[in-house]
């Protein structure tokens, strides 16, 4: 593997989900355009309800799923039950590990980048992406407003580790 980043979008509070679901309604595009961009041809890894929230295997990626189930096969996608599994995988490129909490928290030790978008709106949830260590130290910001194509004001931002 080259590198391990992490991919998320939170809104205020850092609320990542509500009901297995997406917390904000409607479409944000260029959040989705970036994520296509950031991970196509790379490898992706979700926690097997991010898995169930999307229903299907991302395309022009390998889809890696963690679960506990040892008999779980979902077609299109390989399964992991450990995280350790997944750090002694020969990866092509990089992983991108997609979600959702349960996966972000035991990736964070782990990360050598994270793309985070920052969504500009109270939601409500019950899914959150954890407070970031000192460790991590911000070197892009590119804030937008609300348009036709993004419901809500966004902001990505890049982190990396401080080595
Ligand atoms: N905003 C974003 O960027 C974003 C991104 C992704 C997801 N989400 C949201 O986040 C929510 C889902 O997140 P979540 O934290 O509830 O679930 P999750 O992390 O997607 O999946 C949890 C599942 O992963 C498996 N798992 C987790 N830790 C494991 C371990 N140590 N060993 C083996 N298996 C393990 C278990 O699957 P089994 O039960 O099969 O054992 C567990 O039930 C949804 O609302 C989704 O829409 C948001």
């Amino acid at each position: 593997m080259e590198n391990l980043n992490i991919i998320v979008a939170h809104g205020h509070n850092r609320v990542i989900g509500s009901e297995n679901d997406l917390p904000w309604a409607g479409e944000m595009r260029e959040d989705m355009k970036r994520f296509v961009e950031l991970t196509t041809g790379h490898t992706i890894l979700m926690g097997r309800k991010t898995y169930d929230s999307i229903g299907r295997p991302l395309p022009n990626r390998r889809n890696i799923v963690l679960t506990s189930q040892d008999d779980l096969e979902i077609e299109g996608c390989e399964t992991v039950n450990t995280f350790a599994d997944v750090l002694d995988m020969e990866v092509d490129g990089d992983l991108f590990v997609i979600g959702g909490a349960k996966v972000y928290h035991l990736a964070m030790p782990h990360a050598d980048k994270l793309y985070v978008t920052e969504i500009d709106g109270d939601f409500p949830g019950d899914t959150f992406f954890p407070e970031l260590p000192d460790v991590w130290h911000e070197v892009y910001r590119e804030p937008h407003g609300v348009d036709e194509r993004n419901c809500y004001g966004y902001t990505f931002v890049e982190y990396e580790r401080i080595t």
